[in-house]
């Protein structure tokens, strides 16, 4: 039985609204999830980012918060829990994983510069697009396969990588590894990979960073399915994946467990001293970084809170649950199950929907109007456009991805979700793709606006 290691303390209500209701409400938010207001949805898996339930220790954490300007002791106790739990001596806040990112690019990706690395998440991507970079995907070819199961989908194609890094030589900017990686399905990156990846780097004299929203689930995955480290503590195994990196940017709004925060961490003074200046002028000054001294207490102690074995043990297991459950009764799903979500293979649920009509926000559209829940399209509307040319970028797949946030839902939410998409799948062939009555000119899925097609 997996059994959840915590109870609850204090409670929020949701509810239900009619579906008459639902069906009025999508409309007035223009056919996006994102502009629902949250007391409309039932169960919120729009996301796992910022939506984690704090513990009690967490609360009393942020009680402690030191409000100083400078040199706060809430500070130095979020650089202490960094370096006991990741090993980088250096760290500057941010208020979210998305500032570290601008930080970070705006300093080391200048025009015509490539990021190679696994699937860059899309934040990520449109940093890098932004400062005239190029992410370039090295991501192993099997991760574009849903229904192939294999342990580390997340893993780089060695020869891709090493090909690219021939091809840009000094064009390449830095090596980013997203562990676990978010754009393919929550899929981990083994340590051998990591290793390989990391002596490529050295071999080219490029620096290596991780993108680390996901670390713990990504320790949790090796320590399941990669036999030499059975047997080793968690924490031990991320402090090996962490060596292998000269530093690492992090959203913790998923694996600390935190509603707000995120940070750059460091292996060494000099790349420090180069990005000081401008998380200065972006974030604010070093020692708080768009976070109050509180929200560093909370994440200090949310680092050890998400890096715990039994916390992951059940959370991993529930992730699992949902998406077991849901191919049981026929959904396509990614597979393996990723860490923080299922993801549905939207394009195989509604073939009769072609990709330029967007099936995974067509599901999306189905799973709010028949239950009320909440989820979001990874698919081409995400994708974008083309750069260059100008043209919709066809998604290599079309998915619909169900977030777990972290100790929030039971196993009977879950099951109710099960029960929801049960139903859809009868009546699938009724839904319609969507089409833009607005198109945002970048990360569109955010805040562009549909309409179902005839
Ligand atoms: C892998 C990954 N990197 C970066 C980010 C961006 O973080 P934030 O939402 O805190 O800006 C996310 C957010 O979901 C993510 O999943």
């Amino acid at each position: 039985m997996n059994l959840p290691p915590y109870k609850t303390k204090m409670v929020e209500p949701i509810g239900l609204v009619s579906r008459a209701e639902r069906i009025k409400k999508l409309k007035r938010a223009g056919y996006n999830l994102f502009f629902l207001n949250s007391e409309d949805v039932y169960i919120d898996l729009l996301t796992d980012s910022g939506t984690g339930a704090m513990s009690e220790n967490q609360w009393a954490a942020m009680m402690r918060g030191d409000e100083s300007y400078a040199g706060s002791s809430s500070f130095r106790n979020l650089q202490n829990a960094v370096k006991s739990i990741l090993g980088f001596p250096y760290i500057i806040p941010t208020h979210q994983g998305r500032g570290a990112e601008q930080v970070f690019n705006s300093v080391f990706v200048k025009n015509g510069m490539v990021v190679p690395g696994n699937a860059h998440f899309d934040t990520t991507r449109a940093h890098i697009e932004n400062r005239g970079g190029l992410p370039i995907d090295c991501t192993v070819s099997e991760a574009y396969r849903a229904d192939f199961s294999s342990p580390f989908k997340g893993n780089v194609d060695l020869a891709k990588l090493e090909k690219t890094l021939k091809k840009y030589k000094s064009r390449v900017a830095y090596i980013l590894l997203t562990v676990t990686c978010n754009s393919v399905g929550g899929q981990p990156e083994s340590i051998k990979n990591i290793k390989a990846v990391s002596r490529l780097a050295k071999k080219y004299k490029i620096g290596l960073f991780f993108d680390i929203a996901r670390f713990a689930e990504n320790a949790y995955f090796i320590k399941a399915r990669e036999k030499k480290y059975k047997n080793q503590n968690i924490r031990k195994i991320v402090r090996e994946m962490m060596s292998y990196a000269d530093g690492a940017l992090m959203s913790a709004k998923k694996d600390a467990i935190v509603n707000m925060g995120g940070f750059i961490a460091l292996k060494n003074k000099e790349t420090y001293s180069a990005l000081a200046p401008s998380a200065i002028l972006m974030e604010g000054f070093l020692h708080y970084g768009g976070m109050s001294g509180r929200d560093m207490e909370a994440l200090a102690q949310g680092l050890w809170e998400g890096t715990d074995e039994h916390y992951l043990k059940h959370r991993i297991s529930q992730v699992e649950y949902l998406g077991e459950n849901l191919s049981k009764i026929g959904i396509p799903i990614l597979k393996p199950v990723g860490g923080h979500a299922v993801y549905i293979d939207a394009g195989k649920t509604l073939p009769h929907i072609p990709w330029n009509k967007f099936p995974g926000q067509a599901l999306a559209i189905a799973a709010y109007i028949e239950g009320g829940v909440r989820s979001v399209e990874i698919g081409s509307v995400m994708e974008g456009r083309d750069q260059k040319t100008h043209e919709n970028k066809k998604a290599r797949m079309e998915l619909l991805r169900l977030a777990v946030p972290r100790r929030v839902y039971s196993q009977e939410h879950l099951d109710y979700v099960i029960s929801i998409f049960e139903k859809i799948f009868k009546i699938k062939n009724r839904i319609r793709g969507v089409k833009f009555t607005y198109e945002a000119p970048m990360l569109r899925h955010f805040s562009s606006r549909f309409t179902p097609t005839p």
